[in-house]
């Protein structure tokens, strides 16, 4: 009955959709464009609102502060929650400053790049590059509309697909050509066009770009960036030329065993359910996908429970890897600075900061894949393992380097709170709350379509 499914849709979206794609109309970017016509999807849709759950993921592991010191990421980062809040969470995270003018503040205009379908509304009133070289807060003004339907389809044919152009240029690129992909990969795209690795290509207006052409693993991804020669910051203690892993969700379920069993991001997070009158439609709200067990997961897993029982074992084993990589690793930045600091030169620490580099591109690849637990836990385990061995590498040439300066013992500063924390890493915390509060009340509330409470 699946497979039936899955065939009809295939023959009415290629008879509608004739191969080509048809650009969505400026309208179509306002959600409430589709309410009426489509009351069952978008009502579900509009319970992503319900997730609103906050979790400060830097005080539940103040390890973070310390390996981000020196970029955004130090200052503030909530763990996801429903699609509703993509743009309130972006404009309110300190990650994103508080720029009072179009030209200031510290992130550029792709930031936007996953959080609205008014970016693609944008991309064809000025052009993707016209629109990518401005800074995040030069269009605040033009970004009211949450993560909706023209994110993911297609107004003309209806069909569910990716609608962002660096997407469908990233997929090209790896392989994965969008034209050349069965139905269901098709709308699992629509997700992949978000939740997945990416940097901002600084040869081409900053453009939003993926950094697959060798492949999604951590290892080929690792090394395009290193033969680019391209680091997201200079860690602060260390200065390690460091890389930041986004949320590779796509990269890493596709070497999963669930991608192997054709068992994608729609089936597990977007089932098929019945309405009051019985009649089918897809439940869009892509919460919790356990709640969805009856209607996708008992096709192949016998209980609910076993399934509960089976996550919380797999969470605690990506935990403890996590942890054990971390300790390292923090160290590893603390005694590079501790060398620094003894005089040692560029030549000696050269080594080892690339080891650090490493060891923290893979073990930020394996955790900042949410869900990495449900979606592919052996490879979050495995490659944890090789970033506390890189890291491991690390800490032994910097002993060395150390020893030559005549340091035989680092004192590590107190990093057991948030706070601590960011106080260890010289991180002024009142200055930027401050700062996001003016901008808030001053600009957002005033001129910007989401209003955003400090
Ligand atoms: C336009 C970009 C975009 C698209 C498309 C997208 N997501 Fe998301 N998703 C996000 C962002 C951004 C967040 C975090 C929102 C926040 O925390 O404010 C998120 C959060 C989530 C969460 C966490 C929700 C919760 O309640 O905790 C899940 C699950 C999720 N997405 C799954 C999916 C799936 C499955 C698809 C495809 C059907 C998808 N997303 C498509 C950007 C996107
Ligand atoms: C995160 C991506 C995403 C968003 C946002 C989204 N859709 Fe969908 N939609 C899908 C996917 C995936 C399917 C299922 C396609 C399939 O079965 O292959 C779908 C299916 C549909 C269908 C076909 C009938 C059905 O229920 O299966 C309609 C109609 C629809 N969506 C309307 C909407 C409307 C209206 C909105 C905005 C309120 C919206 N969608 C937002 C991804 C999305
Ligand atoms: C086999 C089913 C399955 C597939 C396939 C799947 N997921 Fe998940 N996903 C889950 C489960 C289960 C969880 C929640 C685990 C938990 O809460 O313990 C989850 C969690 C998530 C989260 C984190 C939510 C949060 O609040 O932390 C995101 C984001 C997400 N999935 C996105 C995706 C995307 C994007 C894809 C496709 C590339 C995908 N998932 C494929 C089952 C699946
Ligand atoms: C098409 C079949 C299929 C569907 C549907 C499916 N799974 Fe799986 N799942 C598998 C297979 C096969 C394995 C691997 C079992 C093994 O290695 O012993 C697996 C393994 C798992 C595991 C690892 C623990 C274990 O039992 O081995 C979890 C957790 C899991 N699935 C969650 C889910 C969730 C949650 C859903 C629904 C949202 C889901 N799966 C839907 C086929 C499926």
């Amino acid at each position: 009955m699946k497979a039936m499914n899955k065939l009809l849709i295939a023959m009415t979206a290629a008879a509608i959709a004739g191969g080509a794609v048809a650009k969505n109309k400026p309208e179509d970017a306002n959600n409430l464009t589709w309410k009426e016509k489509y009351p069952e999807q978008y009502n579900s849709w509009a319970t992503t609102k319900d997730d609103d759950e906050l979790t400060d993921a830097l005080a539940e592991d103040p390890n973070l502060v310390i390996l981000w010191a020196g970029y955004g990421f130090s200052k503030d980062y909530n763990k996801p929650r429903g699609h509703y809040y993509a743009l309130i969470d972006n404009i309110r995270t300190l990650r994103t400053g508080g720029p009072m003018t179009d030209t200031d503040g510290p992130m550029a205009a792709s930031c936007w790049g996953c959080k609205t379908p008014d970016l693609m509304r944008m991309y064809d009133k000025v052009g993707e590059g016209e629109f990518s070289s401005k800074k995040w807060g030069a269009w605040g003004d033009e970004m009211g509309n949450v993560i909706g339907c023209a994110d993911c389809h297609d107004a003309e044919t209806g069909k569910a697909m990716p609608q962002r152009p660096f997407a469908m240029r990233a997929f090209a690129a790896s392989g994965q050509k969008f034209e050349d992909q069965e139905e269901n990969i098709q709308s699992a795209m629509a997700c992949g066009q978000c939740h997945v690795e990416y940097y901002f290509d600084g040869t081409d207006s900053k453009k939003v770009k993926f950094p697959w052409n060798g492949g999604m693993g951590a290892d080929e991804i690792l090394a395009y960036y290193d033969a680019l020669g391209f680091k997201d910051w200079t860690h602060k203690v260390s200065k390690a030329p460091m890389l930041k892993a986004q949320h590779p969700e796509w990269e890493t379920w596709s070497s999963s065993m669930h991608a192997e069993m054709d068992v994608t991001c729609i089936d597990c997070h977007m089932p098929k359910v019945e309405n009051a009158s019985g009649k089918e439609f897809t439940k869009h709200n892509v919460g919790n996908a356990i709640d969805n067990f009856d209607a996708t997961c008992s096709g192949c897993h016998d209980t609910k429970q076993e399934l509960v029982d089976a996550l919380a074992a797999q969470k605690h084993e990506v935990e403890t890897a996590k942890l054990a990589a971390e300790d390292e690793l923090v160290k590893a930045h603390f005694e590079a600075g501790e060398a620094w600091k003894a005089g040692a030169t560029e030549a000696e620490m050269k080594a080892a900061l690339q080891d650090i580099r490493h060891a923290q591109w893979r073990w930020d690849y394996s955790i900042a894949s949410h869900g990495i637990h449900a979606h592919n836990p052996e490879l979050a385990v495995e490659t944890l393992g090789t970033a506390k061995e890189n890291a491991i590498e690390a800490r032994a040439k910097l002993k060395k380097v150390l020893a030559k300066h005549g340091v035989t013992k680092v004192t590590y500063p107190d990093y057991s709170t948030k706070a601590a924390a960011q106080a260890a890493i010289g991180l002024d915390k009142a200055k930027l709350d401050a700062e996001k509060k003016k901008f808030l009340e001053e600009r957002v509330q005033k001129e910007w379509p989401v209003k955003v409470e400090f």
